[in-house]
């Protein structure tokens, strides 16, 4: 080994001193081997121990699990620190919608049910603990019709939205017959009605969003037909709309549409949809369609169905004077016109619209009306402005701007536009390939560590870093979905591209706590999230958020740098959750690490955990 050189060799000093970082095994053995020969000098090894720094890499025979400087550190400091649990009233603490300091907000514009996340002395340092009874949710498909009463248990639902089919409650289970305020046959017939004039069955729509979403049945009904929906409702004082959504295996994140722009980035969807949501659309100069348009790709629908359309025969059951809808949809026509989208059909409750593919359909549209804002994906916490979003240029009339994307699933390996026009700094065509390659290969390594992972087991599954989207392409399966997170403080802004891919996804700031429910995510995925906020918030509230987010007995792989992750271990060993660390695929040489970590089951009002 190293220390058969000569010991004046300054190379070999430095190889001792690397023995000494890694741990007090390597110290052990070189002390033996000091004591058993005569290589290595005593003053060489006292400068060494008093000199504490190293590179690892040259050590091919040690191990990092257990070896490394980092975690020697943190072993011989102290025992981790032990979080204790919130106070069980906790139970649904979601802390940038929370009930209480909403109501300290206008009700105007719905500025109320906004993000307002609590400032840094008012976070909470504890573990949220689940409900008494917590049970993990029924496999998907049966999720999208059956959830357990004690993970929700809220009744109103069931009450208020009785004759509309929404939600029953039987017996220790809820159950959503499919059907929903605007699908007095089931989402099936609806959706079979959107699809005679939108394109679903090939692969031409995959991404939706579906504003105001209820329980989310229209996306849990599209998940047969390979199209995947982003579902938001605001939180409600009572009802846990998107929590039952997640709870049945539905994408779906707290947002409103008031002040603030979605957390989408510009062209993402291929379809919006509206039903019954109460989004006053023609208002206020028509600022939340423009906003919709923008998220809109070019040639993507909008789906409105529920009052004002078809005012004329339902203005009576709907209770609801007859001027005032005809009013309220001329205004919405308006603001279609104004966005240059072409009606597509109406019929009964159902209005479609479609976006033109490029600018030159829409001649008459006036300079004026259009954002000056040159980036049209800088959103989080950006007021909405009331204008349109201009096109990408084109080069012929019939160009698709922002170009036409391939059907999915051809398209989650396809070159995103993005990519190859150039429009990323820093992400070329090779480098996306690259990126798809290392992913395959990441996420066949994270299947050898945890056999479930695409076993059906883990079902919402988050990915807090999720860069150009590979590691859900990796995983893609009917089986599950991954909500692909791009920090708002990212290098790149790649969540256009994930979308292009016919992923979904949201941008988010992790110093702050997530759009969601407490256990919502059954697996979650950190590529170098703490690396990328070292120093910009504290680790441990970030882990703390993933804790609050993540399900009992639901998964953890986090991907770092092997210094940040011995900070991460020794959080994580007051936290409640089994962890372990592992070398890289390539083996121990690689700096890059990967602690996996389950959750331990644990409800309200127990003092310890299962395993202590
Ligand atoms: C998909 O179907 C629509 C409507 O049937 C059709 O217009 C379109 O050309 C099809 N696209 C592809 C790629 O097959
Ligand atoms: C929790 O622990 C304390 C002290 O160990 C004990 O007095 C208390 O009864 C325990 N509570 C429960 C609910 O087990």
């Amino acid at each position: 080994m190293a220390l058969k050189t000569n010991s004046a060799d300054g190379r070999t000093r430095s190889t001792i001193q690397i023995f000494i970082v890694v741990g007090l095994c390597c110290f052990f053995y070189i002390l033996g081997a000091w004591q058993r020969s005569g290589f290595g000098k005593a003053d060489n090894l006292a400068m060494a121990i008093t000199k504490n720094t190293g590179d690892c890499n040259i050590l091919s025979s040690l191990d990092f699990e257990t070896h490394h400087g980092g975690e020697v550190g943190a072993d011989s400091d102290s025992k981790p620190k032990v979080i204790d649990p919130c106070h069980p009233k906790y139970i649904d603490y979601t802390p940038c919608q929370d009930q209480r300091r909403a109501m300290t907000f206008p009700r105007e514009n719905m500025i109320y049910r906004e993000r307002h996340c609590p400032p840094e002395e008012e976070k909470l340092h504890c573990l949220i603990p689940a409900p008494k009874g917590y049970v993990t949710p029924f496999p998907w498909p049966k999720s999208r019709d059956y959830v357990p009463y004690a993970n929700a248990p809220y009744k109103s639902l069931t009450v208020e939205k009785a004759i509309q089919n929404w939600v029953q409650y039987e017996g220790n289970v809820f159950r959503f017959p499919g059907g929903g305020t605007q699908f007095p046959q089931g989402a099936d017939k609806y959706i079979d009605e959107l699809a005679s004039v939108i394109p679903m069955a090939n692969g031409t729509v995959r991404t939706a969003l579906d504003t105001g979403c209820g329980v989310a049945s229209w996306g849990a009904y599209l998940w047969s037909r390979n199209v995947i929906a982003m579902s938001f409702a605001p939180r409600d004082s009572h009802e846990a709309q998107v929590q039952f959504a997640l709870e049945r295996g539905v994408p779906a994140v707290t947002g409103v549409l008031g002040t603030i722009k979605l957390p989408y980035p510009s062209r993402a969807f291929d379809m919006a949809h509206c039903s019954r949501c109460l989004i006053p659309w023609g208002a206020n100069g028509g600022i939340y369609m423009m906003e919709v348009d923008r998220v809109l790709r070019p040639g993507g629908y909008w789906v409105l169905s529920g009052p004002p359309i078809n005012w004329k025969t339902n203005y009576i059951p709907w209770k609801r004077p007859k001027e005032e809808l005809q009013e309220e949809q001329r205004s919405i026509e308006d603001v279609a016109k104004l966005l240059c989208w072409e009606k597509k059909y109406e019929k009964g409750e159902i209005a479609i619209w479609q976006k033109r593919v490029n600018a030159d359909s829409c001649p008459q549209r006036q300079d004026d009306k259009f954002c000056k804002s040159a980036d049209t994906d800088d959103v989080w916490y950006k007021k909405m402005e009331g204008c349109i979003t201009p096109y990408p240029d084109v080069s012929s009339s019939s160009e698709v701007a922002g170009g036409e994307l391939k059907t999915f699933p051809e398209r989650l390996y396809a070159i995103p536009r993005r990519i190859s026009s150039g429009s990323l700094p820093g992400v070329s065509v090779e480098t996306y390939q690259e990126d798809s390659k290392l992913w395959r290969k990441h996420v066949n390594a994270y299947k050898k560590i945890n056999k479930l992972i695409d076993s059906g087991r883990y079902r919402n599954i988050m990915d807090m870093n999720a860069g150009l989207g590979g590691f859900a392409a990796a995983l893609e399966s009917p089986k599950l979905w991954v909500m692909n997170v791009v920090p708002t403080i990212a290098e790149k802004n790649t969540l256009g591209v994930i979308y292009e891919r016919g992923l979904i996804g949201i941008y988010h700031d992790w110093c702050e706590a997530f759009s969601t429910y407490p256990r919502t995510y059954d697996l979650i995925h950190a590529n170098g999230v703490f690396s990328l906020y070292n120093n910009k918030c504290n680790i441990e509230d970030i882990l703390l958020e993933m804790d609050r987010i993540l399900r009992p007995e639901g998964a953890v792989i986090i991907r770092d740098d092997v210094d940040v992750l011995a900070k991460v271990r020794k959080i994580v060993g007051g936290m409640r959750w089994d962890a372990k660390m592992v070398d890289h695929e390539d083996g121990p040489l690689v700096p890059e690490k990967i602690l996996v970590a389950v959750k331990q089951y644990w409800v309200a009002g127990e003092n310890s955990t299962s395993s202590q």
